[in-house]
């Protein structure tokens, strides 16, 4: 299906007019913006002309929503994820919907296409909206790009990775003990030349995979080849040229981890293309599962991250803060699960920690 994208400029981000901002330009208190709007009784003539007049210039619409929201009415939540055509995503969706569901709350959702201008414009309309609260997977990790929604004090909570050290509430995975337990299963299947295709160290997750995997090298006593380490981008693409770099290698690894699934899928073909096979001349291990891993050809191993209770454990982090908005930080670390096929090489399937 062909995805029609607009481009989405500065200009959409206008944020809908406030209260505030009538209030601003009648020069008078929010209080006599209130009065006037809502008849106009004690309120002069002179200073409800300039409230209307205000009124008129913005093209303000007293947001019902608003007013909902105060009352506790408002039984919506924003989502905004970076890529609805990410299986990882979906699944997160699901488990939000339905812990949403559950509590009798509406989602609106919206697909950021990996843009961080887009994400923003989601971000402002659902603010603009009324939400109760939003749960968001970044698009982008410069903290910057959030810290305005976090002035206006709509309930946030954060999945898979929080941009820089914003003080926000989170779900996300042990990256790291992910990373190290494939890596380990690779070692133990023989493997002394073990590739690494990361994803962009400028996000958490991409450090922490990393991290996992040089820690269980070291443990091995195996060296730390910075030619076996390429990045890809978290993407398709990114991961095709990773994986034909590491082939190109004088001495190419005899196996393969791959720290997401996009990647995962691009390093593949770039193996298959080369005439090659899995897990025989290269063995493969990737991070996330997806619905089609175990019926590629050979299936594949990878680190399985509870997509879906992460979704569901954000919705509930997020209902608590609705319930008590002063209530502590707090970040949630979910176990993934190795689910053992046959790409690495070994005789699956199984799944363990
Ligand atoms: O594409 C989704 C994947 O990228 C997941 O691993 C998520 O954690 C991100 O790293």
């Amino acid at each position: 299906m062909a995805r029609i994208r607009r481009n989405v400029t500065q200009d959409d981000l206008e944020i809908t007019p406030t209260i505030k901002d009538v209030a601003e330009r009648a020069r008078v208190s929010i209080a006599t913006v209130s009065r006037v709007l809502a008849g106009g009784d004690g309120v002069s003539g002179e200073l409800a002309k300039r409230v209307r007049a205000a009124v008129r210039t913005l093209n303000y619409h007293p947001n019902r929503n608003a007013r909902n929201l105060r009352a506790g009415k408002i039984r919506t939540v924003g989502v905004v994820i970076p890529n609805i055509e990410n299986p990882f995503f979906t699944s997160v969706v699901r488990g939000i919907e339905n812990a949403l569901q559950a509590a009798g709350y509406t989602l609106l959702l919206g697909d950021a296409d990996e843009d961080p201008v887009r994400e923003q414009l989601y971000l402002s309309t659902l603010r603009a909206e009324g939400v109760a609260g939003i749960i968001l997977a970044p698009v982008d990790d410069k903290p910057e790009g959030y810290e305005e929604l976090l002035s206006t004090r709509v309930p946030l909570v954060a999945i898979d990775l929080s941009p820089g050290d914003l003080s926000v509430d989170l779900v996300t995975v042990a990256n790291a003990r992910g990373a190290r337990a494939a890596v380990r299963h690779l070692i133990n299947l023989g493997h002394t030349r073990i590739g690494l295709i990361s994803g962009p160290l400028h996000f958490s997750t991409a450090q922490e995979r990393r991290a996992g995997y040089e820690q269980e090298l070291t443990a091995a006593g195996l060296p730390l080849g910075a030619d076996l380490v390429q990045l890809g981008a978290f993407r398709e693409a990114g991961g095709h040229a990773a994986m034909r770099a590491l082939l190109d290698l004088p001495e190419p690894p005899t196996a393969v981890f791959v720290a997401n699934n996009l990647m995962t899928l691009g390093a593949i073909k770039a193996i298959h293309e080369r005439g090659l096979r899995i897990p025989d001349d290269v063995a493969i291990i990737g991070f996330d599962d997806m619905p089609w891993a175990d019926s590629l050809q050979p299936p594949l191993t990878v680190v399985a991250q509870p997509t879906y209770e992460l979704g569901a454990t954000a919705a509930r982090l997020l209902l608590a803060r609705l319930r008590e908005p002063e209530r502590p930080i707090r970040r949630i670390v979910l176990e993934t699960a190795l689910v053992v096929r046959s790409s690495c090489g070994a005789k699956g399937p199984t799944t363990g920690p």
